[in-house]
């Protein structure tokens, strides 16, 4: 079946099983590589991505729920040339090891920004808490969120 979803501001005409979940399309259909693969259970907020201003789980999520809804990705926060606020944020701080986690943390922190912009630590850490980094990058993550919030701020004291 055919299933038309709006995916960083461009509509796309997928076919595929309704089930199928949002990451599988991103991935293996539309070349949006940046949403990643983690543990496909719904459990480590890798395959995260924003949905009508909320962070969803793709690879739980079925497409057919998403039809008429406005998905955006990685991709669609900025550019190489022309980064978001929140991938600006993420480079300044160098917030990243492995990476893997990373797609993910920025949509649950661009989520956050768009509900709260002015989060407390607090409210970094609730919005992040379904968000897993086995590299222990948390501190630079928090950083990050914290300069995309307020960009102008000091830069945090690095302790890793
Ligand atoms: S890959 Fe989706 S939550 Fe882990
Ligand atoms: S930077 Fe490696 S999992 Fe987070």
């Amino acid at each position: 079946m055919t299933i038309t979803l709006t995916i960083n501001g461009k509509d796309h005409d997928v076919e595929a099983d309704p089930d199928t979940p949002l990451l599988y399309v991103l991935r293996n259909d539309l070349a949006l590589n940046a949403a990643k693969f983690g543990c496909g259970l719904g459990q480590c907020g890798a395959c995260t991505v924003i949905v009508d201003e909320q962070p969803v789980l793709s690879c739980v999520t079925p497409i057919t729920l998403l039809q008429g809804k406005a998905i955006m990705t990685v991709e669609g926060l900025g550019t190489i040339d022309n980064p978001g606020r929140m991938q600006a944020a993420f480079i300044e701080e160098q917030a990243a090891q492995c990476g893997y986690c990373i797609a993910g943390m920025m949509m649950a922190g661009e989520a956050l920004l768009r509900r709260n912009p002015d989060p407390s630590d607090d409210d970094i850490r609730a919005a992040l808490r379904t968000n897993l980094c086995r590299c222990g990058t948390h501190m630079r993550i928090m950083a990050a969120i914290r300069r995309a919030a307020r960009p102008q701020s000091q830069p945090m004291k690095r302790t890793g």
